[in-house]
């Protein structure tokens, strides 16, 4: 089977950023469209750049830095946006326009209080001023989730013909099942006439907690870039999580598809995001929580440290982790404690564990989560016992 490369458009910077409270500072954000390049993404959108002369200047500088990474900047389907974006990404070794307009009966009506037609105009206008400045053009059909799929089409094939390389299908509201979305992208690739010269990406919102499987269903149905951010920051619920989509294609080389992200600098990127974004991450977070990789129950912990893959389905190296953790709590039982004691270079034999064992249990019953000092402090303990 062969395999095909998913690119990997990261909007940390963009849709991410949008996030209450997370505003990023230009060397801020210079340092984290750096490693994004490291960690190996393929697109970066750097930011809005009509949007604020600082949001200009950090795309600016961005695409002055970006060695190899593709660096986009959004607009709107609007003259202004696009001439201020094309100035932006002027020092960019590889530009990229990303534009758009919604597309949903709602977003039509309700929003830019006009009708289909017009949007058709709008889009295929900004599609053509924008190829004037680049040769990478991006199109977004906002609101794509809830879009008539044969009205989708046609846009997507008026765009493609204006010279669009790329058909961003977003799911702005985070609507979508993963069957229907997964159905919207095939019925495109199956329909819309000159797709051949163009690929279909996913952009998904979480609003209901799918956007990962939405961005998977997406590509096993014929997308060929995912739109994500690191640890899935975004606006409301956020977007598809960056970690989550590049793990699954690895976990499941089934699927045929892959990408170029260097997994092993996974953990440091959601450091630094969550770091400089004054945004924690929850511990129960796939892939980068704090949990990920730690066990604390006692039948896990007893199987983990038999054999690892009894309870663990990535090796934490693969993605930046040093190692698994045995957390010791009142869950925890002798196999965890015996582990924990040796990896601090004690031996205990049978009769002795099960007396430091009993005194563990006590102590774990006060305390959350028994640390490597309460261990030095229960072997002296029970020293103390054992000579008396
Ligand atoms: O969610 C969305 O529709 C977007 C577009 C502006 C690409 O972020
Ligand atoms: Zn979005």
């Amino acid at each position: 089977m062969s395999v095909q490369k998913i690119q990997i458009f990261d909007t940390t910077l963009r849709d991410g950023e949008q996030v209450p409270g997370c505003k990023l500072n230009q060397a801020e954000k210079l340092v984290i469209a750096r490693q994004l390049e490291a960690l190996g993404v393929d697109v970066i959108e750097a930011g809005f750049p009509v949007s604020s002369p600082g949001d200009f200047a950090a795309v600016a500088a961005i695409a002055a830095q970006t060695q190899e990474a593709t660096v986009c900047g959004l607009t709107r389907a609007v003259e202004n946006d696009i001439r201020v974006a094309a100035e932006a990404l002027r020092g960019a070794r590889r530009p990229r326009i990303h534009t758009g307009i919604g597309t949903s009966d709602l977003h039509i009506f309700q929003k830019l209080r006009t009708t289909r037609e017009d949007v058709l105009i709008r889009a295929v206008a900004a599609v053509k001023l924008s190829k004037s400045f680049v040769e990478d053009v991006e199109f977004y059909a906002e609101d794509a989730g809830r879009t008539d799929n044969e009205f989708l089409a046609r846009v997507c094939e008026a765009v493609i013909a204006a010279g669009a390389t790329v058909l961003n299908i977003p799911d702005t509201t985070g609507y979508c099942l993963p069957h229907e979305y997964g159905a919207k992208i095939k019925y495109l690739y199956e329909n819309v006439k000159g797709i051949d010269r163009a690929i279909l990406s996913t952009h998904c919102h979480n609003d209901l907690g799918l956007a990962t499987a939405n961005s998977i269903a997406g590509v096993t149905n014929g997308a060929r870039q995912i739109e994500c951010t690191i640890n899935g920051v975004g606006e409301r619920a956020g977007n598809t999580a960056l970690e989550e989509v590049v793990m699954i294609l690895r976990q499941h080389p089934d699927l045929g598809l892959s990408t170029n992200v260097q997994t092993r600098r996974l953990a440091e990127t959601s450091a630094l995001v969550s770091h400089l974004m004054s945004m924690p991450v929850q511990a129960n977070k796939a892939i980068v929580g704090a949990n990920a990789f730690s066990h604390s129950s006692g039948i896990h912990q007893d199987g983990v440290i038999k054999c690892r893959e009894t309870y663990e389905i990535i090796d934490p190296k693969e993605v930046g982790v040093v190692d698994s953790s045995i957390v010791l709590t009142a869950r925890s039982g002798r196999a965890a404690l015996a582990y924990r004691l040796q990896k601090l270079g004690y031996d205990f034999e049978r009769p002795a564990l099960n007396a430091a064992y009993a005194s563990f249990l006590t102590l774990a019953d006060r305390k959350r989560e028994v640390g490597d000092e309460d261990l030095h402090a229960l072997v002296e303990q029970e020293k103390l016992v054992a000579a008396n």
